[in-house]
């Protein structure tokens, strides 16, 4: 109990939950590191006038999703572990993949959102799991929720004027 108190979750009796948190946040910094690529691919890929506020959104937020990435990496080296390799890798936003024709801006809204929610999901697990065991943890990942909860609401007001045209 004194432990705790005095290295938190640095401290030998949270070796577990350390690295339950280390484990999500592995997963946390490849969801980051696939937004990129996602973002990127389908910022150069979109075609059209009305496309284009769209790219140039999605443009801007791959340096912020870099960001991330580099911060989830960063905790997971301060909490002792090892940030994976790109080996360890698989891929999920099947939603983001190029649509057929590259003025299909409904399709890349509707695929941001799905990344943005479950960006938004699993950083709430985080913090939940955080709360209390692991602040600078919590406090890092509250603060990342708010870029992907600001993600979100830009690309929910494409979607309504999108689908109202
Ligand atoms: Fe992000
Ligand atoms: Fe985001």
């Amino acid at each position: 109990m004194e432990a705790r108190a005095r290295q938190g979750i640095l401290g030998d009796d949270m070796k577990n939950e350390r690295e339950q948190i280390v484990e999500m946040l592995k997963k946390a910094y490849f969801m980051e590191l696939e937004t990129v690529i996602s973002y990127i691919t389908n910022s150069v890929n979109l075609d059209g006038i009305r496309a284009r506020e769209v790219a140039e959104s999605l443009e801007k937020d791959v340096q912020e999703e870099l960001g991330h990435a580099q911060q989830f990496a960063n905790r997971i080296k301060e909490l002792y572990g090892v940030v994976p390799g790109s080996e360890q890798f698989a891929a999920e936003q099947s939603y983001l993949q190029p649509p057929d024709q590259q003025t299909d801006l409904v399709h890349v809204i509707k695929g941001v959102i799905a990344a943005e929610t479950g960006a938004i999901e699993h950083y709430n697990a985080i913090i939940e799991f955080t709360d209390e065991r692991d602040p600078v943890t919590n406090d890092m990942v509250i603060a990342i929720l708010a870029d992907e909860e600001g993600h979100r609401r830009l690309f929910e007001g494409f979607l309504r004027e999108v689908e109202t045209v």
